[in-house]
């Protein structure tokens, strides 16, 4: 199975995202992770459907959406038409996820849950095998540049075991914290991406930076 890094743009340069997004189209990258907040789940604001949209127009690789917004149903159509290949919600800001990944597959893209730190990877043992992904967030969302919080090792192997059993083809995607340094290990542990926003744009070389974080067999 493929492995790969997924850049967060939320540390890109806004006043020049062509820039950045042109050399992510020349690195080893596999998505584009674009972080929506609106505020209100989240203590932070970063930017929605319209920015998405043009950064669609350049990107070469798919969206990778990850949504921090409260009622996140509202927006599935919106989030699509703008350019999102793949969609991720909160199993905390959801209360029918069921029917939430339901909606988000039947527009043709992929659907993934996203945990907090501190929520149960055992609460995904009803709605596992309806998933694409799994995103465990590595750090408490809303920033950039926090420190990895260690305990997700403990999450991704609980993790891992869970789609082994019953989805094989779940990925799990990792968010927060990531860079060189632990990096090999989560792969090792069973992740399948890594984002990554800091550690790549505040790189004096993010294109190696991203090469250094890719799998290698
Ligand atoms: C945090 C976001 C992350 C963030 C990661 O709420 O979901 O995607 O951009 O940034 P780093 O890699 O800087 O921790
Ligand atoms: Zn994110």
């Amino acid at each position: 199975m493929n492995k790969f890094v997924a850049p967060s743009l939320l540390s890109a340069n806004f006043a020049c995202l062509e820039k950045d997004i042109e050399m992510l189209n020349q690195s080893q990258a596999g998505w584009f992770h674009i972080d929506v907040m609106d505020g209100v789940f989240v203590p932070n604001i970063s930017f929605g459907p319209p920015v998405i949209k043009h950064i669609k127009k350049l990107a070469k690789k798919p969206l990778d959406v990850h949504l921090m917004i409260v009622d996140p149903d509202r927006y599935y159509q919106v989030f699509k038409d703008a350019g999102a290949d793949i969609l991720t919600i909160h199993y905390e800001a959801c209360t029918h996820l069921n029917r939430s990944i339901s909606a988000i597959k039947k527009l043709g893209i992929m659907a993934g849950v996203v945990l907090n730190p501190h929520t149960n990877v055992n609460l995904l043992e009803n709605i596992i095998m309806d998933v694409d992904l799994v995103l465990l967030m590595s750090v408490n969302p809303g920033f950039g540049g926090q420190k990895f919080i260690e305990n997700t090792y403990r999450k991704i192997s609980q993790l891992k075991e869970m789609t082994e059993k019953y989805s094989p083809k779940c990925l799990i995607e990792v968010d927060g914290g990531v860079d060189v340094n632990n990096a090999a290990e989560l792969y090792q542990t069973g992740a399948d991406v890594l984002v990554a926003g800091n550690s790549v744009f505040s790189s004096n070389n993010p294109i190696e930076a991203i090469r250094s974080m890719s799998y290698k067999l």
